[in-house]
């Protein structure tokens, strides 16, 4: 190996020595106070709780900014621990679980043909209808991006509860899904939600 391979192999294991730092100094104790419910590395067990496991730290930023205004109903769950915090530490537990590994978590019981009508829904929507594919927005992998939160590997149940909540308005920046899901019926909200968690 030459000189300048060496030198280039060090440096990156010195930036992966600081990231893997960095990561340990981003987890400090802030993180207890989320950890209860959507576990320490956000891969929440019950499905009561959302993981947060490489979600977008965009979304979750705004999410908790609209929880301590309560815009968003969450039943004051996190109002113990939003007390606690400002708005870098905030911006830190985002980053924090936004660099989480998510954990699989398919839906449990979907039969091939339900998993099927999901996938359809995901990457082609129902035009005739009015509904447009979820990939338009969440991503081809449901990975999410800046402007549509990541959907991939969460809770079936807890997607379920978050589809019937758009259309009482419990979500203010949700104005987009409001419309789409008036244009779903019961049986593709079912299929999707036994399809995403798995994607
Ligand atoms: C007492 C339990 C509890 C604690 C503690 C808690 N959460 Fe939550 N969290 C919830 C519940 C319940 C919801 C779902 C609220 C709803 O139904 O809309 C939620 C939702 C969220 C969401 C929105 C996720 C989504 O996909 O819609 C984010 C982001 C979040 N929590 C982050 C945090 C962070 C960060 C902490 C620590 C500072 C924390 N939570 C502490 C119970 C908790
Ligand atoms: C035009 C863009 C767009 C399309 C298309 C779209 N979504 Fe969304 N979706 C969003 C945005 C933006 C949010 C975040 C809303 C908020 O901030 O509360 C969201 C939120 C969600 C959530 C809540 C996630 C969470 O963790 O709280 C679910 C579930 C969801 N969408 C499902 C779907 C499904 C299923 C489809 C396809 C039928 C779909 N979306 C199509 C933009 C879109």
């Amino acid at each position: 190996m030459n000189d300048g391979a060496c030198r280039v192999k060090t440096g990156r294991l010195i930036f992966l020595g600081w990231m893997a730092m960095a990561s340990a100094l981003a987890a400090p104790q802030a993180v207890q106070l989320c950890a209860s419910c959507h576990g320490a590395d956000g891969n929440s067990a019950s499905p009561r709780f959302p993981r947060l496991a490489g979600q977008q730290a965009a979304f979750m930023e705004q999410q908790l900014e609209l929880f301590r205004e309560r815009k968003r109903d969450d039943k004051g769950a996190h109002q113990a621990a939003l007390g606690k915090l400002d708005a870098a530490a905030v911006k830190g537990l985002a980053a924090y679980f936004a660099a989480q590994q998510p954990a699989a978590n398919p839906a449990a019981g979907a039969d091939a043909k339900l998993l099927a009508a999901g996938r359809k829904l995901f990457m082609e929507g129902n035009l005739a209808v009015g509904t447009p594919p979820c990939f338009s927005c969440h991503g081809d992998r449901g990975e999410g991006n800046a402007t549509a939160p990541r959907l991939a590997g969460q809770h079936s149940a807890y997607l379920l509860s978050q589809l019937q909540v758009f259309d009482v308005s419990q979500r203010p920046a949700a104005a987009e899904m409001q419309e789409i899901v008036k244009t779903m019926s019961a049986d593709d909200i079912k299929a999707l939600v036994a399809y995403i968690p798995g994607m």
